[in-house]
């Protein structure tokens, strides 16, 4: 064990495709948004002071054994249990989590916060963990936040690069997700525009949820419809057709519009790209808020940035893949 400080961090995500669908089995394709990071610093503690959390973003401050039902001390209680440390040792330890990932924005913050967590404390105990051992850790914290959760979001952050995700479904046999590396022909530009809205992600997923089950036909349509998107679309990554995978992530967006997850301001930063010259653009994440993507290159970027602030972005940032 250090006794020393130790510092891990995590990215955000961009689900590029897919989002929704996949909670329902089909495949999505995600990134990592290394331009936002969550961090997580661990620290020993005074002699007696048992773990504590101390989150400045929140305002918050706890020892876990005083709020162990807290996710983040639940979280911290099961990544030290899986590194063999069961409690009959105490551990004084200061933990700090901090991150610049706008929450319930679409960009994964509280995975990546969570990642950097399990991270961090598995550096310090000298003892560091494989991305899926991670990422099995970070899910569980996940289906305690909210509910139903794909995986998709802890294993991009957890792998750090582009996936194909596609989740384990105990129905079809299948129980483990299907993780795969997307191939990328050449390297492609996003501009990342946020509506300011903030909307948790369990809203609009229970509120699909909801509308499946009460007209299983058309969502399955849907459903089956963005699987189909996602497919092509990983075939025009790999043969790096700018133009089908800009027209794939329009048609993409209009899947999400009649599923009913998009926004005004989402449109509104939709159209102003495309209407900029984007290749193409839709919402990424749950939805009802959060951020929209563009697809760009190296001559519409400027203009597309520009258009989504004039569009009432609050904030935008660019990143390439990979
Ligand atoms: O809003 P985010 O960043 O948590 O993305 C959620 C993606 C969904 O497909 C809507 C939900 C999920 O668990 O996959």
């Amino acid at each position: 064990m250090s006794q020393v400080s130790t510092i891990a961090t995590a990215p955000g995500k961009l689900i590029l495709c897919g989002e929704h669908a996949v909670v329902y089995g089909r495949p999505a394709i995600a990134l990592p948004l290394h331009a936002l990071r969550a961090q997580v610093m661990v620290m020993p503690g005074n002699k007696g002071d048992g773990l504590r959390l101390v989150a400045p973003d929140l305002g918050q401050e706890w020892r876990v054994d005083a709020d162990h039902d807290h996710p983040l001390s639940v979280l911290v209680l099961q990544t030290l249990e899986r590194l063999g440390q069961n409690g009959q040792k105490p551990l004084d330890l200061t933990i700090t989590p901090t991150s610049e990932i706008p929450v319930a924005a679409g960009l994964g913050s509280g995975a990546a916060v969570a990642t950097a967590l399990v991270r961090a404390l598995a550096d310090y105990m000298g003892q560091p963990l494989p991305p899926e051992e991670m990422a099995t850790l970070v899910y569980s914290s996940e289906e305690r936040l909210h509910g139903t959760p794909s995986g998709i979001d802890n294993t991009v952050i957890a792998f750090e690069r582009a996936i194909w995700f596609e989740r384990g479904m105990e129905m079809d046999n299948q129980p483990e997700p299907t993780i795969e590396p997307v191939d990328i022909g050449a390297p492609f530009r996003l501009v990342v525009g946020d509506t300011g809205e903030r909307s948790p992600t369990h809203r609009s997923v229970g509120e699909v949820r909801r509308r499946w089950q009460a007209d299983p036909g058309r969502y399955e349509e849907l459903f089956y419809r963005i699987d189909s998107v996602v497919r092509q679309i990983r075939i025009a990554l790999a043969s790096d057709d700018i133009t089908s995978l800009g027209l794939l992530i329009n048609e993409n967006q209009e899947l999400l519009e009649a599923m009913g997850v998009s926004s005004p301001a989402l449109e509104r930063l939709v159209a102003a790209a495309q209407n900029a010259g984007a290749w193409g653009a839709k919402l990424s994440g749950g939805g009802w808020g959060g951020v929209m993507l563009a697809l760009v290159d190296e001559t519409t970027v400027e203009p597309v940035v520009e258009a989504l602030a004039q569009a009432g972005a609050v904030r935008v940032l660019t990143t390439q893949v990979p």
